[in-house]
C-alpha cells in the first residue's frame, strides 16, 4: 500500500498484562498494510513504555503522562479524525464501562469518544471482571451502538484464575480489524443461523387469502448480513418478491402452520433464530373448496380461528446457549407490548419496530427500531434496514457471548 492511500489504524492500549501484545498486534497490521497511532492509558504504560510503540509505529504515541502534555485537547480530535478503524486491544473492563457511559476523562476514553470510525474492542481481563453482570451489560450497550467485539479466548490467566479473560489471539483480532477496514467482517463463522422473513398467506378459497403488508426486506437484509459475517444461514420465506441472497439456504411458507412446521425442524440446530416475518395471527376456520360468491346485499361473515404462536412454540423448546430474537411491529403502546411478547416467547431481544412512523416497518427500505432485552432498551435512529441487520446482529453475538460467560 502507499504510504497516502494506508488505512489508518488508531490503536488504543489500556493496562493490563496483555498490553505486551499490542505490540504484536501492530506488527501484523502493519504487515498487512495499515497506518497505526497508538494511544496508551497511564497504566498501559506501565506494563510497556511508549516508546515501544513510537518506535513500532513510527508515530509519536499519544498518552497521559505530564511530560507530554503539549497539544491534548488537540491531538486527540486530531486522531479520532484520523482513524478509518478505532481498535482497542487490550480492552479493561474500565474503558469498556467509560465507553459504555460516555465518560472522557483521559486521552483514550476521550479520543474514542469523539471518533466517527468504526470501533472494535478486544476485552482482556480476570474472569470474575468479565463475567461480572455490569461488564456484561455495558459490552451490551457498545455491540448495540455498533462496536464490534472480538471476546476474550478461554484459558489460563496472569492472574492464577482459569476461565475466559484471556486476550484473544493477535491474528485474530488483526485480521477482525482488517476485515473491518475492507469492509468484511466475518465474525460469524461457525455459527448457524435461522432467519423468518415475509407474511403467511391464509386461504379462504382457492383464489383469495389473508394476508399482511410485509416485503420480506427486513428479514432477508438480516440473511444477508448474517451471510456476509460468515453464519451458514437458512432463510425460512413467506411469498415474497425478493431474490434469496447468495449462500443462503431458502425454505419456503405459505402458512402460519408451515412456518411452525418448518421452524420447529430447523430451530433445534441453530445458534441463532431471529424472527423478522409476520405470520398471520388467524386462520379461516374452513376454507371453502369453491371460490366464495357474492350473497348480494347480505354481509359476509367469516369465521377465523386462532393460529399457532410459532416463536412462543420455538421458545418454549429453547435449549441453553441459543439466542432467540422476535421482531415487534406495533402501532401503540410499542415498548409495554414489545416487554410483553419478549417475556411471553422467551426470547433473548427483540426489536421493536412502531410501523405508523414514515421510515419504518413495512415495505420501506429504512426501519426504525428498539432494542429490547431484559436489561436494556436501546432507541435507534432511523438507519437502512441493511445497518439495522448489522446492530441486530452485533448485539445477538453479544447476548451469545454473556450466555457462553453464564
Ligand atoms: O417485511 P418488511 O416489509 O421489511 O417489514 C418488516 C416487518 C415490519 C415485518 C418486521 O420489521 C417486523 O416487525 N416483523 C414482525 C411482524 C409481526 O408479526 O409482529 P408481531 O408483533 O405480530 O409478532 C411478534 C413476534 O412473534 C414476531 O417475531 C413474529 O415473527 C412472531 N409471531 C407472530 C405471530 C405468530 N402467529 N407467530 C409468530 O411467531
Amino acid at each position: 500500500m502507499e504510504e497516502k492511500s494506508k488505512k489508518c489504524v488508531v490503536l488504543g492500549v489500556t493496562g493490563g498484562i496483555a498490553a505486551y501484545k499490542a505490540c504484536e498486534l501492530l506488527r501484523l497490521l502493519q504487515k498487512q498494510g495499515a497506518d497505526v497511532y497508538v494511544v496508551m492509558t497511564k497504566n498501559a504504560g506501565r506494563f510497556v513504555a511508549p516508546l515501544t510503540f513510537e518506535t513500532l509505529s513510527g508515530h509519536p504515541v499519544a498518552c497521559d503522562t505530564f511530560e507530554r502534555p503539549a497539544t491534548w485537547e488537540v491531538e486527540h480530535v486530531a486522531l479520532a479524525k484520523r482513524a478509518d478503524l478505532f481498535l482497542i486491544a487490550p480492552a479493561t473492563a474500565n474503558i469498556l464501562a467509560k465507553m459504555a457511559c460516555g465518560i472522557a476523562d483521559d486521552m483514550l476514553s476521550t479520543t474514542v469518544l469523539a471518533t466517527r470510525a468504526p470501533v472494535l474492542v478486544a476485552p482482556a481481563m480476570n474472569t470474575g471482571m468479565w463475567e461480572n453482570p455490569a461488564t456484561q451489560h455495558n459490552l451490551s450497550v457498545l455491540a448495540s451502538r455498533g462496536v464490534r467485539i472480538v471476546a476474550p479466548a478461554t484459558g489460563h490467566l496472569a492472574c492464577g484464575d482459569s476461565g475466559a479473560g484471556k486476550l484473544e489471539d493477535v491474528q485474530v483480532i488483526a485480521q477482525t480489524a482488517m476485515d473491518m477496514l475492507r469492509g468484511r467482517v466475518r465474525d460469524m463463522e461457525g455459527l448457524r443461523v435461522l432467519v423468518t422473513a415475509g407474511p403467511s398467506r391464509e386461504a379462504l378459497d382457492p383464489v383469495r387469502y389473508i394476508t399482511n403488508r410485509s416485503s420480506g426486506k427486513m428479514g432477508y437484509a438480516i440473511a444477508r448480513a448474517a451471510q456476509r459475517r460468515g453464519a451458514q444461514v437458512t432463510l425460512l420465506s413467506g411469498p415474497v418478491a425478493l431474490e434469496c441472497p447468495q449462500g443462503v439456504g431458502l425454505v419456503p411458507f405459505g402458512t402460519t402452520a408451515e412456518l411452525l412446521q418448518s421452524a420447529s425442524a430447523l430451530a433445534p440446530e441453530q445458534d441463532v433464530l431471529i424472527q423478522a416475518a409476520a405470520p398471520a395471527d388467524y386462520r379461516a376456520k374452513e376454507i371453502a373448496p369453491q371460490k366464495i360468491k357474492k350473497q348480494s346485499g347480505a354481509p359476509m361473515v367469516l369465521e377465523l380461528v386462532e393460529n399457532p404462536d410459532v416463536a412462543a412454540a420455538l421458545g418454549a423448546a429453547k435449549r441453553p446457549g441459543q439466542v432467540f430474537v422476535g421482531f415487534a411491529a406495533e402501532t401503540n403502546d410499542v415498548l409495554e407490548h414489545a416487554r410483553g411478547k419478549l417475556a411471553r416467547k422467551r426470547l433473548d431481544m427483540i426489536v421493536a419496530n412502531d410501523v405508523t412512523r414514515p421510515g419504518a416497518g413495512f415495505d420501506v427500505d429504512t426501519n426504525i427500531v428498539t432494542l429490547v432485552t431484559k436489561e436494556a432498551c436501546d432507541e435507534l435512529p432511523m438507519m437502512s434496514k441493511d445497518e439495522v441487520a448489522d446492530r441486530i446482529l452485533d448485539r445477538a453475538l453479544a447476548l451469545r457471548s454473556a450466555k457462553k460467560a453464564e
